[in-house]
Formats: structure tokens, sequence, C-alpha cells
């Protein structure tokens, strides 16, 4: 006897279809395919003509939500659409999962270019010139749209590693091919010392930048293809004097900084106190990463520049997150050195980041010839240390940092 493909209703139907569906199925299926057929060629139609990625995000699921609903027909043997569901499926969650990776901004533009070659080949179907013509103006501008993550490099304590491990982060991300800048953000200007510029050669600096004398895009030194710098100098200890005065000169560094593009991370070296300065970088920084020695009063401190960052984040800035405390100068040969660390982690968790700095003499030396520890000992225990780090922050980047800072919280 007969039997319905969908309703599996047996029967000598009248009306049953060359598909072998009855009547009242037939009607049911075809007016759904043809609804979600239309739903999935208007999203592609506009897929991509926004540069939000969010919208585009909606697009794709749409799509591909629709096509699942269809790839139930398709199984139990009634053919839909063409370009058949399952081939929409695939494309689209490449394209989706592209892009959601939201905190690495290339990956929209390599989100765009799948969705372009996506959309070619139902180009004839859907008649979409229009809007690949649009995605490819997308992604010629996309460079320009990138807004660079900003993290302070803080703490309050002196000789923890806060310059040397900006340099050697930063050096680490622009060999991970990351833009980077580096701000020297401390009067002693280690840093800008430490990449092999003398202060006395110096036209402009950050406070001159500060002092709204220069723009910042005037300023920055090319370190090598990936990594630049912009340099400090003896001056800016005026700043702490000169700009304590007025609470809106908190927003200095961040004005400044405002506009800036092209870059994928900015790392901000802070000076060993808690002044206007510091306030400063935490007022432009999207996050913080705390270098931290393992030593017994180390946990002490922590809690002070917590009370601070709680401080900001109530007052000044309400996204500020923290990325991560870095172990910094470790010697395993050390017994309080391994204790204290266990101790850490076991405060702070995750928060710690997984990779540990080693205490290692080539760190120390190559600032003193004015190079990263890449250029200067790339296979020492510094180097690799230092790459370890960039590949854990570009990671830890895409992870939500609520977490982190209720851990925190309950330090
Ligand atoms: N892992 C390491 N192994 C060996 N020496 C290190 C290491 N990290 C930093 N140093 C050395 O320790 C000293 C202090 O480091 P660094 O200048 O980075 O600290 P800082 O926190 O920036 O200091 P400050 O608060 O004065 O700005 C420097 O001489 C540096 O070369
Ligand atoms: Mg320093």
């Amino acid at each position: 006897m007969p039997q319905c493909k969908w309703c599996s209703k047996k029967g000598f139907f009248l009306s049953l279809s060359k598909k072998s569906l009855c009547k009242s199925c037939q009607l049911m299926i075809e007016t759904k395919i043809n609804n979600h057929a239309r739903v999935i060629k208007s999203n592609i139609k506009v897929l991509g003509a926004s540069e939000e990625k969010e919208k585009n995000i909606n697009h794709c699921d749409e799509i591909i939500e629709k096509a699942r609903e269809l790839l139930r027909y398709e199984k139990k043997g009634i053919s839909t659409i063409d370009p058949s569901p399952s081939k929409l499926i695939k494309e689209f969650t490449t394209t989706h999962d592209k892009l959601i990776i939201k905190s690495v901004p290339e990956k929209v533009n390599e989100a765009l270019l799948s969705a372009e070659s996506a959309l070619l080949p139902y180009n004839e179907i859907y008649s979409i010139n229009e809007v690949l013509n649009k995605i490819k103006t997308v992604r010629t501008v996309l460079p320009e749209l990138l807004v660079p993550k900003i993290f302070a490099l803080i703490n309050q304590k002196g000789g923890v590693g806060k310059t040397t491990s900006t340099i050697n982060l930063g050096a680490g991300l622009a060999k991970l091919k990351k833009k980077v800048l580096l701000i020297d953000f401390d009067p002693q200007a280690n840093l800008t010392d430490g990449l092999g510029t003398e202060e006395k050669d110096l036209k402009y600096t950050i406070y001159n930048i500060l002092k709204s004398e220069v723009n910042c895009k005037n300023v920055i030194i090319n370190n090598n293809e990936n990594m630049s710098f912009i340099p400090s100098h003896v001056f800016l200890a005026k700043s702490e004097k000169e700009f304590s005065r007025e609470a809106r000169n908190i927003f200095l560094l961040k004005n400044a900084l405002k506009g800036l593009t092209g870059y994928d991370y900015v790392l901000i070296d802070c000076p060993p106190s808690l002044g206007i300065l510091t306030l400063n970088a935490l007022a432009a920084a999207q996050s913080v990463i705390i270098p931290l020695q393992p030593e017994y009063y180390a946990l002490k401190g922590i809690r002070k520049l917590m009370d601070i960052i709680d401080f900001v984040k109530g007052k000044i800035n309400r996204r500020l997150t923290i990325v991560g405390i870095i172990c910094t100068r470790y010697d395993n040969r050390k017994i309080h050195h391994r204790e204290v660390l266990g101790k850490i982690r076991e405060s702070l968790g995750d928060s710690i980041f997984y990779t540990v700095i080693r205490e290692n003499i080539s760190l120390a030396e190559s600032s003193s010839f004015g190079q990263t520890i890449f250029e200067y000992k790339p296979k020492s225990h510094g180097a690799e240390d230092y790459m370890n780090l960039s590949k854990e922050v570009i990671e830890r980047n895409t992870i939500n940092n609520k977490k982190n800072n209720k851990e925190f919280s309950s330090v």
C-alpha cells in the first residue's frame, strides 16, 4: 500500500504526488521550503553588506538555521533547494566561526574573504554582484578599522620586569605577525633605552603627546616591520606635578590615543608608582597585565593593586579587565620561589599565566645591547618563555575576562 514519505500515513491517496507525499504534506512542505529558501536568499544578499560584524554573524546564523531545517526534508528524499542545504551549512558555518572570533580583527577580514568565496558560486542564482562588491570594499578599508587592544603593564613595585616584559612580549607578538606599538610611559625611559634609542636624540616624546604639542603618529619610531614604540624622556617626571591638579588630566593618554588604528596591540610600560601616569594608563587601557616576582610580600602588593584597579573600574574605566599576572624572574632552584609560586597559583588560580618567565641573564644583557631577546639570543630560555607568553596572551585575549575578575575579587 502506498505510504506518504513525510507523515507515514498509508492509504490509496488519490493525490499522492510524484514525491510520494500526501496532499496536505505536499502543501505544507512546499510552503516551508519556499519560505526557508526566501530567508536564505535574502540573508545571502545582505551578508557582508554591513561592516558590523554582529549583523553579518546574524545573517550567517539565519542561513545555517534555515538550511538545517531544509536538510530534514532532503534526508527523507524530498529535494529542496539548489545549492543543497548541507553545502550551505558547511560554507556558512566556516564564515560564521571566523566572524565570531571578535578580538582578532584580521579574522574579520578572513571571514569576509571566506564569505566572498562561499558566495561566488551563487552569484548567478541570486544575482549578488552588488554584495560581492561591497565585501571587497569593506575588506580594503578594514586595516584602517582595526582598533588596537590596549594593555597596561603595571606594578607599583620597582624592578619586577615591567619593562623587560613590555619589550619582549611586544617582540613575541610581533614575531607572531601582530602589529604592536609599545609606549614608554616611565620617566626613567628604560624601554626607550632598551630598544637602543638615546633620549638626547629625540625631538618629541610621550611627554609632548600628553601636552598636546604633537600628534602621537608623529612620535612613533619603527623598531622592526611589526613593532614600533613611542619613546619617553626624563621630562615626563614633571607630569606628576603638572597634571595632578585637574581630575580631567587622567584622560590625557586616552584622548591622545583616540583614533589610533592599524595596530593589534598597544602595550604601555608603566612607572613603578600609582600616580597620575599609571592612572592615565589605566584609563586608556582595556586590560592590565601584572608582572610579579615570586617573593613573599608579592601577594600583599597585589591586593593594593587590585584596590586601585577596582577604583578605576568604578570611577574611570568600567571596561577595564585583567589579562593575567606574569610570574617573572623565576628560579626553580630556589625553594621559596617554588613555594611562593605555588601559593600564588592557589590564591589567584587561572589569573596567573601558565607561562613563567625564568631568571635568565640574556634578558638583562639584551637591553644593554638595545635589542629584544629574539634578536640578542633567540635560543635562550628568555626567548622561549616570552614566545610562550605571547601565544598565551593571544589565546587569553579571546576569552571573556569576567571570570578572571571574579577570581581576583576573592583574593
Ligand atoms: N627574567 C629575567 N631574568 C634576568 N633578569 C631580568 C629578568 N627580567 C628582568 N630582569 C632584569 O631586572 C631588572 C629590572 O627589570 P625591569 O627594568 O624590566 O623591571 P621594571 O619593573 O620595569 O622596573 P622599574 O619599576 O624600575 O621600571 C633589569 O635589569 C632587567 O634586565
Ligand atoms: Mg621599567
